[in-house]
């Protein structure tokens, strides 16, 4: 069998570190740092040639520096031979602007899946993407997951009476299904317009959250917006306790100081797909690993195993 090799760039060193670790195996050493003028200056200081090389970077913010690092790191794998090369984004950003839904208006999903492939990758590892279609923007195979598996059961250890899980939009249905399915919860929906980028509308609530426990399901929480405003909505409505699971803690902008300020919300669960940066308070925030997720899958992946089972609840 190829040897298994595992690198990452600045998005989220701690992760790789994680991943290696659970791995059981030294991370390969990279050197990812800049030029005086600002380029990204990639050297792979070990042998890779003939190797299953696995590259993690989310490309979460600074999403454009990471992004780069990333289609640098992937070129100097492939010419330094390596002989697989899988890209490992757990977050993969540019991911909502996903169609043509206004004249004169990029599709940037896809032109970043053009380049992460134009630049060489074999193979994507992605978890929750915004919408799962996206992987269908590249031509090459993408193992797609799910944090599932980690959230619901952080949820399940509260053993929370009365609850009901909650989709904070319409396209977030099956996911919330899926969760509540596993949480033996009942499902209710927020019907959200979006007027802007920043803004949203809370219209109705569909299903029942009266003196219910709340868990919401998003795959992102960027500026907290749509958050607070279902948040909100959910209190008018008369729910208890609101505990907000997220695959992406993107927290940008004003996240934190929302979080921390919204009296109905008692917890943000998020993932460490991203590192929680920047600044403000984070005393609700919760950040629950999947680096042993990750490793599963790459191990699985490098043995040729099938990862289907680590997917199988949300696709059904
Ligand atoms: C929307 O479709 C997504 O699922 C998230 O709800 C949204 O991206 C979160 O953004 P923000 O936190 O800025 O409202």
């Amino acid at each position: 069998m190829k040897k298994l090799s595992v690198l990452g760039g600045n998005a989220n060193p701690e992760l790789t570190r994680e991943i290696c670790q659970v791995l059981g195996i030294k991370q390969t050493e990279v050197l990812v740092g800049r030029f005086s003028e600002g380029e990204i200056r990639v050297h792979i200081k070990e042998n890779i040639r003939g190797q299953d090389v696995f590259i993690v970077q989310p490309t979460c913010p600074p999403v454009n520096d990471n992004l780069m690092e990333l289609l640098i790191m992937i070129d100097a794998a492939r010419r330094a031979s390596a002989d697989r090369i899988t890209a490992v984004i757990p977050y993969f950003g540019y991911a909502r602007q996903d169609r043509k839904d206004q004249p004169r208006v990029p599709i940037t999903a896809k032109l970043v899946a053009n380049l992460i492939v134009a630049a060489g990758v074999n193979r994507v590892l992605t978890m929750d993407l915004h919408a799962s279609q996206l992987q269908g923007f590249f031509d090459i195979p993408v193992d797609h997951l799910y944090a599932i598996n980690v959230l619901a059961e952080h949820i399940k250890e509260r053993k929370i009476p009365d609850l009901v899980v909650v989709s904070p939009d319409v396209g977030g249905i099956k996911m919330a299904r899926a969760y509540a399915k596993r949480l033996n919860a009942i499902l209710a929906i927020v019907d959200k317009r979006r007027m802007s980028p920043e803004k949203t509308e809370v219209m109705h609530i569909l299903g029942d959250v009266k003196n219910k426990n709340v868990v919401m399901i998003d795959d992102i929480i960027a500026t907290g917006g749509s958050l607070i405003d279902a948040v909100r909505a959910l209190k008018s409505f008369g729910a208890r306790d609101i505990i907000a699971c997220a695959s992406h803690g993107v927290l940008s902008g004003p996240a934190r100081e929302r979080i921390a300020s919204c009296d109905g919300l008692t917890e943000v669960v998020v993932t460490n797909s991203i590192p929680l940066q920047g600044p403000g308070p984070s005393v609700k925030i919760k950040q629950m690993s999947i680096a042993p997720l990750l490793a599963e899958a790459i191990t699985r992946t490098h043995k040729s195993e099938s990862i289907s089972s680590l997917f199988e609840e949300i696709r059904n």
